[in-house]
Order: structure tokens, then sequence, then C-alpha cells
């Protein structure tokens, strides 16, 4: 007997987003990367290799980290979902995205949201990581601006903040800081 086309290729995602409830019809063969971007307009979860090795796509799924394009909008059903935007309260950078902007942590930013996910991750397992570690809990986010050493400070200092610490000082700030991310890369 044939199958009926309609109902195998699409499903009912129940899902929370950033603690909002959302429920919508997909096709079944829609990532959980495109259903964010496409379908609820959160478009801070990048895309870059869409095969699982960038990380630009991550976000938390009931509070681990994982990549986005891999995973079916369908199979996040009844779980919870955080993106970039669920990050920030309101205005108010968290002290991880506070961190990487005061440690010149991003230049093109096109990595920094699945970073500032991962390292969510990272510090929630390890609240005071080494740099050695730090580098191994980050080396599935790949960056192609940075070089990697401003992350791992602005890691380190996060860390401090969030144990309670004084952070390491920030590099000393110029005319620059007030200007777009760009401007904070140092060559
Ligand atoms: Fe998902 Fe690269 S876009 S890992
Ligand atoms: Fe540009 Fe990481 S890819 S800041």
């Amino acid at each position: 007997m044939a199958a009926n086309a309609s109902a195998v290729d699409r499903a009912t995602v129940r899902v929370d987003v950033n603690g909002e409830r959302i429920e919508q019809e997909v096709d079944v063969r829609l990532t959980l990367a495109d259903f964010l971007r496409e379908k609820l307009d959160l478009t801070g979860t990048h895309l870059g290799c869409e095969h699982g090795v960038c990380g630009a796509c991550t976000v938390q799924i009931d509070g681990q980290a994982v990549r986005s394009c891999l995973m079916l909008a369908i199979q996040a059903s009844g779980r919870s979902v955080r993106t970039i935007e669920g990050v920030s309260d309101g205005t108010e950078l968290s002290p991880i995205q506070q961190a990487f902007w005061d440690h010149h942590g991003l230049q093109c930013g096109f990595c920094t949201p699945g970073m500032i996910i991962a390292t969510e991750d990272l510090l929630r397992a390890n609240p005071n990581p080494s740099r050695v570690e730090i580098r191994e809990g980050m080396s599935g986010q790949i960056c192609r601006c940075t070089g990697y050493q401003k992350i791992v400070d602005s890691i380190e200092a996060a860390a401090a903040v969030l144990r309670g610490e004084e952070p390491p000082p920030a590099p000393s700030t110029g005319s620059d800081r007030a200007s777009a991310p760009a401007a904070t890369a140092e060559g």
C-alpha cells in the first residue's frame, strides 16, 4: 500500500526555545539549524560547514552543546533549546559575552555565537580550566580569524568572573573599542 507522502514528510515539532514554547509543523528532513534560522528567525546560530566540523551552529539542547546542523528539528521535540539569542539578559551582555568583548575574543564574529554557547558548556563542566583544558574543550570550534589566543584569554577571564574572582586585566583600550567588533582585532 502506498504511503501517504504528506503524512510521512511532515511532522509537528514541539520544543522550548529560549524559554518560549514553540509548536510548528515542519518537513521531517529540516535540520534544527535551518528550523532556528528560517522558521524562528534566530539567525544568531550560524552555518559554516553544515556537516559537523566547524561548530558555528552550536546550540544547547537540555543544557548540552550540540551541533544543530547535524540534528533534525523533530529530534528536538520535547526538549529545551538555548541559542545565542537566549544568552544575554535583554541588552546586558552575559559574563562570557562581556569577557569576549573585553579581551578581543572575536574579529569577524562568525564563530562567536558557537564559541559563547560552547564556552558555557565548558565552564559548567570545568569552572576552573587551565589554558590547555580550554584549548582542548574548545577544539571543536573553528575560528578563521583570531588565532585562538584571545579566545583562550576571554574564556580564562570569563571563568574567573563566574567563580567570583577578579579577572585578568583586559588589554588596554583605545578609541577603537567603541567601534564595530572587527575594530577590536589585533594583528
Ligand atoms: Fe554545523 Fe559547521 S555548520 S558544525
Ligand atoms: Fe571570525 Fe572567529 S571566524 S572571529
